[in-house]
């Protein structure tokens, strides 16, 4: 009876090609009692199944198909290793089925379910016992559901186990449907350092991130990783999505644990940001090579563990460094560009190298879906001055807004690459999201930059702090360093970043609105009024923008009306040019309503999040020698 009335077994969600599907699924194991008994059991824990039975709940299509069919390559598990199947349940007879193909429901039939794997399950070899239906391959009947079962209508149930994320429904339509929920889960090692944490907190108010598909899934894990014991400053670790991990990278085992923990049904995102910072890996290059190299070598195995054992690839983002390019600077009167040759300088800008060649050649092989960021300087960091060669950049405006004097170890003239941390972390969040082309082996992309000198902050600090106020800054001190002085004139200023471009990256703001934003966020400490100038555009995330002209019949130019246009916005006030980015290109319809409505183009949404300022560009008209722009009106929410 059970048999008839279950539902398809399956790992995958709507949105699932073969290929995936038979990832996703190869990890089941199980002989078929096996998995009704424990689809029986969860039913149960809902008082739904012996009503279910008892109301012969009529039958629903199987799609189990054997992976043949499908052409496949069956892919491993390591659950079918003899050996580990053995060890796990005891019993060195233990036969594996591990290449069952599930065919998946094509998009947008709401069925369709869950059951996890189970490796410590006595696993024996199953073949499929459901005549596969290529004609009919969505059939789906639903039953009749009893009092019982209607109790539960429109309501949604979480009827996961373990590691198979599931859901139940009983729908308007009073009939029930299951089906697979895809979730996320996050890992960001370093998760208790300075981007860590606000990687954390953006992503804890994000409605989702962007799977390997374009589909947005919610977040439902961030596990925060480090070896430093936790901080609870900003809260983000107290969060009830975040888990703490105690994790030393640079021990293979602790990152397979690590990765371990995420089930394979899952999909995985692992934000990779531990690591020693410049000064220390070229002050002790043992431990530069151990954390930064090996424990990233680490990670990326540990995700490659996982592809192979059935998950889909692991988003895998890498915090490179400008560091990379080093002697390339040395090639005076050039913007260096994200394909530049990388020839580090330092035995940091070395290691961040050599792991992003990793980075493509792991995803080349399809180990992980990798993407490598190259951080400029991220000013204001808050708290103490760190081990990194340009943290004076941060210092000469975080200690004299704390009263303490800042002792600049380099010239106050030389220019250097910095981004502000809101930018940074959207510009991270954007990256993950980004569909990068296939066909590029190359993961990595210069981030937006501004080159600015320590004058040029301490300037902009005076202007940002009231005058009445400027006597309780801390003194600024000039101490020049030769060791800081050399690493930090080997790093170039004059960088260009046109894959961020295209990915639609958000350009570093003004340097008044990054100190004010460092106010804002990582005030606390501050001897000076926090209170945040007006903007004149305000802040806000574009939606849509909507053009309106007079109607046809009350002008006498209607042709004077704008044709195609584009809309450029950009993060600061007065700073169009170069870090005006467009969002989108449109037409507008003569012939068309009188009030047109465009949608901001893909993911401007986050991009336009910290926006000040918006500019339309008309290219062409619709006859007129000039042309009449009535009323541009401007969506989002504030
Ligand atoms: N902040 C910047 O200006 C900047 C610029 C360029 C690149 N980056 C890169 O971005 C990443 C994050 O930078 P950040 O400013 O947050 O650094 P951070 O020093 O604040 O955080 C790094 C974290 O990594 C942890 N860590 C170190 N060794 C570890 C290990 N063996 N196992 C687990 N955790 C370990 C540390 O405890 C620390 O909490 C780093 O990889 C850095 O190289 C940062």
């Amino acid at each position: 009876m059970l048999r008839k009335t279950l539902l398809v077994l399956g790992c995958f969600g709507y949105a699932v090609r073969p290929a995936e599907a038979v990832r996703a699924t190869n990890n089941m194991t199980g002989n078929s009692q096996g998995m009704e008994d424990r689809v029986q059991k969860l039913l149960c824990n809902y008082g739904l199944l012996t009503t279910c039975l008892d109301a012969e709940l009529s039958s629903t299509s199987m799609f189990l198909w054997p992976e043949e069919e499908l052409g496949l390559d069956p892919l491993p598990h390591p659950c079918c290793e003899k050996s580990k199947c053995a060890a796990i349940n005891k019993n060195a007879d233990c036969t594996v089925q591990c290449h069952v193909a599930f065919r998946p429901p094509p998009e947008g039939v709401g069925v369709d379910m869950f059951l996890p794997r189970e490796c410590a399950e006595p696993m024996t070899a199953i073949k499929p016992y459901v005549t596969p239906n290529r004609l009919r391959p969505t059939a789906v009947a639903w039953g009749e559901p009893n009092e019982k079962v209607l109790a539960f209508k429109g309501k949604r149930l979480d009827i996961s186990d373990g590691d198979g994320p599931g859901a139940l429904m009983v729908t308007e339509a009073a009939q029930w449907h299951a089906w697979t929920i895809r979730s996320m889960e996050v890992i960001i090692t370093g998760g208790q350092g300075f981007l860590g944490q606000e990687l954390c907190r953006s992503l804890l108010k994000a409605d989702g991130l962007l799977d390997s598909h374009g589909k947005k899934l919610e977040v439902k894990k961030i596990m925060l990783v480090d070896t430093m014991a936790p901080s609870s400053r900003i809260g983000v670790n107290a969060d009830e999505k975040v888990q703490l991990e105690s994790t030393d990278i640079t021990y293979p085992t602790q990152c397979c644990a690590l990765v371990g923990k995420v089930p394979t049904a899952h999909e995985l995102s692992l934000f990779h940001l531990a690591g020693v910072m410049s000064g220390a890996a070229e002050k002790d290059f043992d431990l530069g090579l151990r954390v930064n190299l090996d424990g990233t070598r680490h990670l990326l195995d540990a995700c490659r563990a996982r592809t192979q054992g059935g998950a889909a690839p692991s988003k895998f983002i890498f915090t490179s460094s400008l560091a990379v390019f080093g002697e390339t600077y040395g090639e005076q009167g050039r913007a260096i560009g994200d394909t530049d040759k990388i020839v580090p300088k330092n035995t940091y800008g070395m290691t961040k190298a050599v792991c992003e060649l990793l980075v493509n050649d792991y995803t080349r092989k399809g180990f992980i879906d990798g993407r490598t960021a190259r951080l400029p300087t991220v000013i204001v960091r808050p708290g103490r001055p760190n081990a990194a060669t340009t943290s004076c950049f941060s210092g000469v405006v975080r200690e004299p807004l704390h009263g303490e004097d800042a002792v600049l170890p380099v010239a106050r003239t030389l220019p250097h690459s910095v981004t502000s941390t809101r930018a940074l972390i959207s510009n991270l969040v954007i990256l993950h999201d980004a569909d990068w082309p296939q066909t590029l082996t190359d993961r990595s992309a210069n981030l937006p930059s501004r080159p600015c000198t320590l004058q040029q902050l301490i300037d902009a600090l005076y202007e940002v702090v009231p005058e009445d106020e400027h006597t309780k800054l801390g003194k600024i001190v000039d101490k020049e360093d030769a060791f800081l002085s050399r690493v930090v004139g080997s790093m170039g200023s004059n960088l260009s970043y046109e894959r961020a471009r295209e990915l639609r990256m958000l350009a570093v703001p003004d340097l008044k609105i990054v100190i004010e934003e460092f106010l804002e966020d990582f005030g606390e400490q501050s001897v000076v009024s926090r209170k945040r100038r007006k903007i004149a555009c305000g802040v806000f995330a574009v939606n849509s923008k909507v053009l309106e002209q007079s109607p046809l019949w009350a002008t006498t130019l209607p042709r004077a009306a704008p044709r195609e246009f584009h809309v450029d916005v950009w993060p600061s006030e007065g700073d169009l040019e170069p870090y005006a980015i467009t969002v989108g290109s449109y037409e507008y319809q003569l012939t068309g309503p009188r009030s047109q409505v465009f949608a901001v183009n893909g993911t401007a949404g986050s991009v336009l999040s910290h926006v000040r300022g918006l500019r339309i560009r008309v290219e062409s008209n619709w006859g007129e020698d000039h042309t009449l722009l009535c009323r541009v009106r401007v969506f989002g929410a504030p």
